[in-house]
């Protein structure tokens, strides 16, 4: 009968040693678990991450409408064809300096690929480069009071281009003809030597909803443009109804500078800048 009682007493002894046991192994795991880091949600990278700017030559394409019945330009990387086939050249008058402000620039002539603006700036912040752009001197000075006039009369203007080198526009030319084909991107991208943006005097205008397209001529900033660039010196190079004489399409945001005393005479002329220059001497190589 003792025997009996004990052996119970001893199962009894056991199961709470074993129940002891037990929670004692339960609080050493909460324990443990509170140690146990969660992940932090707050932690992970922002996702507005800032994209850093360009800071040499843009390699998207920087202008040209899109052909009618075709996509808008996307933002697509232009390939860079390094310069190192100049037998590529057409046999064309060869202009043999780009400083000079009248130099006629059109498909029949074409700049060195080695013609690089003396006096290149760059152009500054506020004045709302879409990248970090250059222009030479005398047009930057002249794009700045400008830009202040237009902001004055509450018109808020942006540069979407401004100097292009022989190779940047040979990557924008050849990424237009490979989306386009030749002929249709020969209407509005300028090949290489070809470019009035190589002079580092040229500006592409922007600021609206209808930047690089026929519709900015309708806009405040495109009116105004047409309106008082050339009190600025600055021409606009290829006005509407003209590609039989300019070989481009309507560009009513490219303006050309070339001195505030020529451009009022264009002006007075009501020529295309392209008859204009054709009547000042031009000096090929
Ligand atoms: N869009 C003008 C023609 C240029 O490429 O220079
Ligand atoms: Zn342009």
């Amino acid at each position: 009968m003792i025997n009996v009682i004990s052996k119970k007493r001893y199962i009894l002894h056991l199961l709470i040693l074993m129940l002891a046991l037990a929670l004692i192994s339960a609080g050493c795991n909460e324990l443990l678990n509170q140690d146990v880091a969660e992940p932090d949600e707050e932690a992970e990278e922002p996702l507005n991450e800032e994209i850093p700017e360009p800071v040499s030559e843009p390699t998207v394409p920087e202008e040209g409408p899109e052909p009618e019945n075709s996509d808008e330009p996307s933002d697509e990387p232009v390939p860079h064809t390094p310069d190192n086939n100049d037998s590529e050249e057409p046999s064309l008058p060869v202009i043999s300096d780009g400083d000079y402000l009248l130099a006629l620039v059109t498909k029949e002539t074409t700049l060195k690929s080695d013609y690089v603006p003396s006096d290149l700036r760059t152009v500054p912040e506020y004045l709302s480069p879409a990248y970090s752009m250059q222009l030479r001197a005398d047009a930057l000075e002249q794009l700045e009071l400008l830009w202040n006039a237009a902001a004055y009369d509450g018109v808020m203007l942006k540069i979407r281009s401004a100097y292009r080198s022989y190779n940047t526009q040979k990557g924008l030319f050849q990424d237009y003809a490979n989306r386009y084909g030749e002929e249709e991107a020969n209407r509005f991208s300028a090949r290489a030597g070809q470019s009035e943006h190589q002079l580092g005097t040229t500006v592409d205008f922007g600021g609206t909803s209808v930047d690089l397209k026929a519709a900015f001529a309708d806009t405040l900033q495109g009116q105004w443009l047409k309106e008082n660039a050339h009190y600025f010196g600055f021409a606009m190079s290829y006005p509407a109804g003209k590609e039989h004489i300019t070989g481009y399409i309507f560009e009513p945001w490219h303006y050309r500078y070339i001195g505030i005393e020529a451009a009022a005479e264009w002006k007075a002329s009501g020529e295309t800048l392209r008859e204009y220059l054709e009547t000042k001497s031009q000096h090929y190589d």
